[in-house]
């Protein structure tokens, strides 16, 4: 196994997959700097629009490399690399942050690296956060996220294999979705968290579907939602206003229910004790309890990571970037950027 000792280089990372444009400064695994700017234009839309994330993307990213920078205390010239996102995600999004990352390498005849946004995700657990425990490989990630819902055995930096899939939907999907049939603004996964605090999680029930190995499926869950409410409001056209906090707490009951037990059933089989979970939905706050208290109860180890690498974030890139540095792994400047980039 590759020994974890993280060099002293430093390198600028850029993240621009979706809807946040964000740089940040690594050096080892320490971060200097995180800089996010989030698009609110997308709120009144109920859902990313590609073109206007891309504008965005144009109008930020300047600033936020500039930002990120200042807050680092560095210039330029003290980096050692440039790390981007690759792909997956919105094609016209990443291209901005690819094109970006490709002349400063090149005018700084610094090398580039390709990241892979999930990959980021996850590797964003080897980030020393005021002396936190890392991870040892190999080890499972459960990453949910609006785009993605996998189990992963990660046995080294790039050495990274699915286990378990969606088949549809992903888990981010089906809260955004189940807000939207709530009348709540996008992104509703947090909302639905919030809301799911001050409810009962058994008032209402939903059928999720329940798949072999390590797969998931969250379309079914999406119609019995849709259908419950459909039924409920022709008797009372104040349904959802008076039960709320109840089908918030359902939902989410629901749906971290399903994520857990696969999880679980992939610990087992592979006979892997470290457990870690990554991406948006990592935030929420039944599925970081539950965690827990799965790993507790078997004497496992539980990676979880702090609120501000779950959701999109450029330091995970700079920690994977560091991995590829460690890896003499950088990228062509012909490397183009995917919006299904294979993991
Ligand atoms: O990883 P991410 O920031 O973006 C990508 O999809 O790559 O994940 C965003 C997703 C959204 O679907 C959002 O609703 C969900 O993460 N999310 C949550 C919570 N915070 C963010 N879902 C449930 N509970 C939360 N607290
Ligand atoms: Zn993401």
């Amino acid at each position: 196994m590759m020994s974890l000792e993280f060099p002293d280089k430093i390198v600028l990372a850029i993240e621009s997959s979706c809807d946040d444009t964000s740089a940040a400064v690594i050096k080892g695994n320490k971060i200097l700097a995180n800089i996010i700017a989030n698009q609110e234009v997308h709120a009144k839309y109920g859902g990313v629009v590609p073109e206007l994330a891309s504008r965005e993307h144009q109008k930020n990213i300047v600033p936020v490399v500039h930002a990120a920078l200042k807050e680092a205390g560095l210039e330029m010239k003290d980096l050692d690399g440039i790390a981007f996102t690759q792909g997956p995600g919105l094609m016209g999004s990443l291209m901005v942050g690819a094109s970006f990352a490709k002349s400063l390498a090149l005018s700084l005849d610094l090398p580039l690296y390709g990241v892979h946004h999930m990959h980021a995700h996850i590797l964003a657990h080897f980030i020393d956060d005021a002396g936190v425990k890392l991870p040892e490989f190999p080890f499972l990630c459960l990453t949910v996220s609006g785009g993605h819902t996998q189990i992963v055995k990660v046995e080294g930096p790039s050495k990274l294999t699915i286990l378990g899939n969606t088949l549809d939907d992903a888990a981010g999907e089906a809260f955004d979705k189940s807000a939207k049939l709530l009348g709540l603004p996008y992104p509703g996964g947090p909302l639905i968290d919030k809301y799911a605090e001050q409810g009962d999680p058994r008032a209402f029930s939903f059928s999720i579907s329940d798949l072999d190995e390590f797969n998931f499926s969250f379309s079914g869950f999406k119609t019995s939602v849709l259908r419950l409410l459909q039924k409920e409001m022709k008797a009372d056209d104040q349904f959802i206003e008076k039960n709320r906090d109840d089908l918030c707490a359902s939902i989410r009951f629901t749906i971290v229910g399903a994520l857990i037990k696969q999880f679980k059933k992939a610990a087992r089989n592979e006979g892997i004790t470290q457990l870690a979970i990554a991406g948006g939905v990592s935030a929420n706050s039944l599925l970081r309890k539950e965690l827990q208290l799965l790993c507790s109860k078997n004497a496992w180890d539980c990676f979880i990571p702090k609120f501000s690498y779950c959701t999109d974030n450029a330091a995970m890139i700079g920690m994977t970037g560091m991995f590829q540095l460690m890896e003499g792994k950088k990228v062509e400047f012909s490397a183009k950027a995917s919006a299904r980039l294979p993991f």
